[in-house]
């Protein structure tokens, strides 16, 4: 793989003017949004504009409708993410073009570009979630009482992948420690294992001759992790709802881990008292572990992790940038990890 060195990079793709100017950017039109809204008498709140200057940003978001009726009021109150990190951050964000073309989901098949087209048939209503293990309230929750009582907020995110790319991506959704503290986990949740839908009708991936998943695609984190303010649960990004690519209707996004553990399309949260199995962990324990915290130090076989590519590329022009441990958001998560040796809980 050609690594392009920090001295390569123009100073151009990385001068803080863009990024200052494009959040500049964002917020005139947010504003400019408010204010033809309150002229027109619109009685939506501002909170909602900013999610509408998002689709404005990406007009391929205004056609997705809703999966069901009662998601519309829902999205109608989104909190817009602070202007800082580490709930923002004002690097460029990826086009949304990108962000929902570019994806990985085997369950739809292994090329990027299969889960955007082959993910016509994908239903997400009725939809449920079965909560067990360790806590005082497990059961099987319709998705609409699960995020009833969620206020929705954006959140702009780096998502850095172990095959070292990266985007930034605008979700939406609330923190996952919101809705486990509902379930009550008692002293033994010391680790929370989630399962993806497997659903052989309309994920043509989980049937296929060359699937080298053993399905449901498994995920987890420890009880720290998953209940850590940064430990996100998405249900929208660029101001509408999720596509199915992304993992509709409700996928997680762990920010400082590389990309295989944010888990898509979620079906069962379980919380237990020992390490789950995961996926990728069964399938290559050396290549890919529990823990996968980015760290620009620790290298894949295959891929060098101390560089990235940041989405969008075109055949002519590929950016690249230095990645940073615990995807830059070290300040926050670091003593999460510390006396551990990094290198051996990978
Ligand atoms: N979740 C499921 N169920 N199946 C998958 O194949 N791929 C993971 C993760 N979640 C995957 C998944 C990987 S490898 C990455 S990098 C991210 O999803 C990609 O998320 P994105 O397609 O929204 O960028």
């Amino acid at each position: 793989m050609l690594i392009k060195k920090p001295s390569d990079v123009k100073s151009s793709e990385i001068t803080p003017e863009k990024v200052y100017r494009n959040r500049r950017a964002f917020m005139k039109e947010t504003a400019a949004l408010a204010l033809g809204g309150s002229l027109l008498g619109g009685a939506s709140p501002v909170l909602a504009q900013d999610g509408d200057a998002l689709k404005a940003r990406a007009p391929e978001a205004l056609s997705l409708s809703a999966p069901a009726p009662w998601w519309e009021s829902k999205f109608a109150e989104v909190t817009p993410a602070p202007d800082q990190e580490p709930y923002f951050t004002g690097e460029t964000l990826t086009p949304y073009r990108d962000v929902t073309r570019y994806n990985n989901f085997y369950e739809f098949g292994m090329d990027k570009s299969d889960p955007s087209s082959r993910s016509g048939t994908f239903r997400t209503d009725p939809w449920s979630v079965e909560i067990s293990g360790e806590v005082a309230k497990p059961g099987t929750y319709h998705l609409e009482d699960l995020l009833g009582p969620m206020q929705l907020e954006e959140r702009v995110y780096r998502l850095r992948c172990v095959e070292a790319w990266s985007m930034v991506i605008p979700w939406i959704g609330f923190p996952l420690v919101d809705l486990i503290k509902r379930f009550e986990p008692t002293s033994k949740a010391k680790f929370v294992e989630f399962e993806t839908l497997v659903d052989p009708e309309t994920m043509p991936g989980v049937t296929s001759r060359f699937a080298i998943v053993d399905w449901p695609y498994r995920e987890g984190l420890r009880i720290d992790e998953a209940t850590h303010p940064l430990t996100f649960m998405a249900v929208g990004l660029y101001g509408s709802y999720l596509p199915a690519q992304n993992g509709a209707p409700m996928r997680l996004v762990v920010p400082w881990k590389y990309g295989f553990k944010s888990i898509k399309s979620i079906v069962r949260i379980n919380f237990r008292e020992t390490m789950p199995n995961t996926t990728w962990n069964d399938l290559q324990a050396n290549e890919y572990g529990f823990y996968a915290n980015v760290n620009p130090q620790v290298h894949h076989p295959r891929w060098r992790q101390d560089m990235e590519r940041r989405l969008p590329q075109t055949l002519f022009s590929r950016q690249y940038i230095e990645t940073r441990l615990f995807n830059g958001y070290a300040d926050q998560v670091a003593s999460l990890y510390s006396g551990m040796d990094l290198a051996v809980n990978y």
